[in-house]
């Protein structure tokens, strides 16, 4: 069952979602709090709240480690890079030592070896063996087509259910890595965060009884934990 959190404006929307992960991490009884960012422009908004004057010394950065949902098939020096945009607004202001930082590597001679190269980066940290990795949060956003993370509506990776990480969109220019749904699926806590007068009609439709279309955003179901829907209009 989702718990589903809705505030008035993009600004109490960030200010509740960085209260719930800042009380998800002093919560935490494991050695390090694994979270795994969102990318696209929704939350940029929350990550600069979390190094506000309000937030920025009461989170635990010391455990806390960084990792990507998904990245773009881009230099992590591109205005489009994922891994960029959370650098600027929250990682390097935090402080944020680059042991802690965990992001793909897009310099790997293609989509496919940079996604391969990420599922080693991810269990080699979590020293889980054979099983998932369990992160303590992953952060999610939604597009107006019912996407999260790098899984789209008709893409193969959709059916991918042994990665934890694969390449994507690899028909269009940009090609993406994403996190796949057994990886997302096994984590302790997911939350979606999505603010605009254009994720409405999705909104409604992923909400509504019999929802006709199974957008990938809906397969999002924690197999043991938690999940959550932060939404300003
Ligand atoms: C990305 C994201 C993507 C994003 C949605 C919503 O790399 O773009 O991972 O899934 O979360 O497209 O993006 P906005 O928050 O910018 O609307």
């Amino acid at each position: 069952m989702a718990v589903i959190s809705r505030a008035e404006t993009p600004e109490e929307l960030f200010t509740q979602t960085a209260e719930f992960i800042l009380s998800l991490a002093e919560k935490s009884k494991d050695k390090f709090f694994t979270v795994a960012l969102a990318g696209g422009s929704t939350p940029k908004g929350l990550y600069q709240r979390m190094i506000s004057p309000q937030f920025i010394n009461r989170f635990p950065w010391e455990k806390m480690h960084f990792f990507w949902g998904d990245e773009r098939w881009v230099s992590s020096s591109d205005s489009r890079s994922n891994e960029r945009m959370a650098r600027e607004s929250m990682l390097s202001p935090a402080g944020v030592p680059e042991s802690h930082i965990h992001a793909v590597d897009t310099s790997l001679p293609s989509p496919q070896a940079s996604a391969e190269n990420y599922g080693v980066v991810i269990r080699d940290f979590f020293k889980s063996g054979s099983q998932i990795p369990r992160f303590s949060l992953v952060l999610l956003g939604l597009g107006d087509d019912g996407h999260t993370a790098s899984l789209f509506p008709g893409d193969p990776v959709l059916n991918e259910n042994e990665k934890i990480t694969a390449a994507a969109k690899l028909e269009t220019p940009e090609p993406r890595i994403t996190m796949t749904y057994p990886l997302i699926n096994a984590a302790e806590n997911i939350a979606f965060l999505v603010s605009g007068e254009s994720k409405k009609k999705i909104l409604s439709e992923i909400f509504s009884k019999n929802c006709p279309v199974p957008y990938p955003a809906m397969k999002i179901r924690p197999s043991s934990g938690n999940l959550f829907w932060f939404i300003s209009g």
